[in-house]
């Protein structure tokens, strides 16, 4: 188990390996969705990609993307400024990252990363296990604005959960099973659960006023009902997207991809 679970301090870097061994306990291809990610932006976007993470959390899809891409820069959107602080503390030496702190369920996130990215043309937005958290008509908005900003046959690669309905339940049964197989082995080999996480987060010293930040802005947020695939395939060709596709799968965490 990390230390950083045990509530001992804990510097940036391991609370972001710990955070990582958290969310693999929920995703079980966490891993290997972020390469499908990276390696897609690879292939698809040049050299010098100008990419956006939104929802970047602490940093990790946003880390991979660096580490394999090295002409690329990442502007990274988050509305927690803890999970903030976590992903300048560990990426922000980097002069290829910069961070925005913005609310993807507003409407100034847009202009925010237009001045992050200084006119440059954003060639992929990113996001992976955030945008649930959207009702589906925001959703739908952040889409339409990310077609909107994005360069001539820009990308948009979403991984996330998108949970089989009414329509698939023996689909439904196996992924349900799979998930909870997938975390009764990760916390029995001591990751810890996303509540133990966030109990050690926000334990050490100097970050209460980021915590009581964070409890203001998100208290009172829930999930919404979930959405299956067809409704993000749906909602990228709405946003105005003219290619849509999966280009991952495991159950039902997929990747979705829209080509503008
Ligand atoms: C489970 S975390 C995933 C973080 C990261 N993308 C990863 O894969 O590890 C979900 C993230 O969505 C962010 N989030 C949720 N609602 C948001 C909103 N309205 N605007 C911006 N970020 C939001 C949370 O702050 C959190 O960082």
């Amino acid at each position: 188990m990390s230390a950083a679970v045990h509530g001992e301090p804990a510097d940036p870097a391991a609370l972001v390996q710990a955070w990582d061994d958290q969310q693999s306990a929920y995703i079980a291809g966490r891993e290997s969705r972020f390469r499908a990610i990276t390696d897609i932006v690879g292939l698809a976007c040049g050299a010098e990609p100008v990419i956006v993470d939104l929802a970047c959390g602490p940093g990790s899809l946003s880390a991979r993307i660096l580490d394999a891409l090295p002409g690329a820069r990442v502007v990274a959107l988050d509305f927690d400024p803890l999970l903030l602080d976590l992903a300048t503390g560990t990426l922000g030496s980097d002069d290829r990252f910069s961070v925005v702190e913005a609310d993807l369920a507003g409407d100034t996130w847009p202009d925010a990363v237009a001045a992050a990215t200084a006119g440059a043309p954003i060639s992929a937005f990113v996001s992976t296990t955030a945008l649930h958290w959207l009702a589906p008509q925001t959703l739908l908005s952040v889409y339409t604005a990310a077609a909107e900003m994005l360069s001539d046959n820009g990308i948009l690669l979403n991984g996330d959960h998108f949970r089989f309905d009414g329509r698939q339940p023996t689909l439904r049964r196996l992924a349900e099973a799979h998930d909870a197989h997938t975390q009764a082995r990760a916390h029995a080999a001591g990751s810890a659960t996303w509540d133990q996480w966030w109990a050690t987060a926000t334990a050490r010293d100097g970050v209460a006023d980021l915590a009581a930040l964070r409890d203001e802005r998100f208290a009172h947020r829930n999930p919404p009902p979930t959405t299956a695939v067809d409704f993000h395939l749906a909602a990228l060709a709405q946003a105005g997207f003219a290619e849509v596709g999966t280009v991952w799968q495991l159950l039902d965490d997929y990747v979705v991809m829209g080509v503008k």
